[in-house]
């Protein structure tokens, strides 16, 4: 294999911090392959690709259609897969049909789930059997009809005891990494410390193993970012700008000039 391996992920606990982004589309992918030791096509694609309203709506079809996109697109880095609503909380047995399906049609690495204590025995389940499994806990999009929005996890520390329960039991049951969404800082530092795998953060502070954000977050093509993301790029003004004087161009006749024309 030359890709990035499971085992190389998961030796990164307590070094050098883990380089994690989401991507959907091959052309992308391929850039932030040169920097990313792991790449998630994270079922946000049903928002940011799609339109939706949340990730509960995102069909198995569509996430193995950009995974594979992202395969085909990419060379070095790790690549995880979402699992989308529905799809594995029934049963070991329902998850690892579709987990299966899901690494046979994009050729990724691992598949990701939502999900810490309650999902245990399925991520056993599915990594005794060949799949391996990225956990993650904290805020988990996929329930946000139940938690009644995307709220920042730990606030109040009497809810902490749940939280490290469901990353320690992530962790027991084989997960080889686990996401950590939305949590206080020193929520996210306590399980770091306590757990043997990599912490993987997103708006959990500098304290997890790595970081992991939405490309088209930091990227700044989404009109609204939440507060846990640093805004890297200006791509939405960049990219007005290039359909606008283009669209100027077509109007005035200035495009195509003798350059874009076969003779
Ligand atoms: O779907 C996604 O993009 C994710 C990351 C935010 C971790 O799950
Ligand atoms: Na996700």
């Amino acid at each position: 294999i030359r890709r990035n391996t499971v085992p190389q992920i998961a030796k990164r606990k307590g070094g050098e911090p883990i380089v994690s982004l989401t991507s959907y589309h091959a052309h992308t992918a391929g850039i932030v392959d040169r920097y990313a030791d792991f790449i998630l096509v994270g079922d946000s694609l049903g928002m940011v690709m799609h339109g939706m309203d949340s990730t509960v709506g995102v069909p198995l079809d569509l996430m193995i259609m950009h995974g594979k996109a992202v395969v085909r697109g990419t060379k070095k880095a790790l690549i995880v897969v979402d699992m989308p609503f529905g799809t594995y909380e029934e049963s070991p047995q329902i998850a690892f049909r579709n987990a299966a399906k899901i690494m046979k049609e994009t050729g990724c690495g691992a598949v990701k789930l939502e999900g810490g204590a309650r999902m245990a025995e399925t991520i056993h389940f599915l990594v005794e059997r060949g799949i391996p499994v990225m956990a993650h806990t904290g805020l988990t999009p996929q329930s946000s009809h139940v938690m009644g929005g995307f709220k920042t996890q730990g606030r109040d520390e009497d809810t902490w005891q749940a939280h490290i329960d469901d990353a320690k039991a992530v962790d027991e049951a084989g997960a080889f990494a686990v996401v950590l969404e939305g949590m206080v800082e020193p929520l996210a530092a306590k399980i770091t410390k306590l757990i043997s795998i990599p912490t993987i953060g997103i708006g959990a502070s500098v304290e997890c193993d790595g970081q992991i954000l939405v490309l088209e977050d930091m990227l700044g093509l989404n009109p609204w970012t939440p507060k846990f993301v640093k805004v890297y790029g200006d791509l939405g003004p960049a990219i007005e700008d290039s359909v606008r004087r283009y669209a100027e161009d077509v109007k005035s006749r200035a495009f195509p000039t003798e350059d874009e024309v076969y003779r």
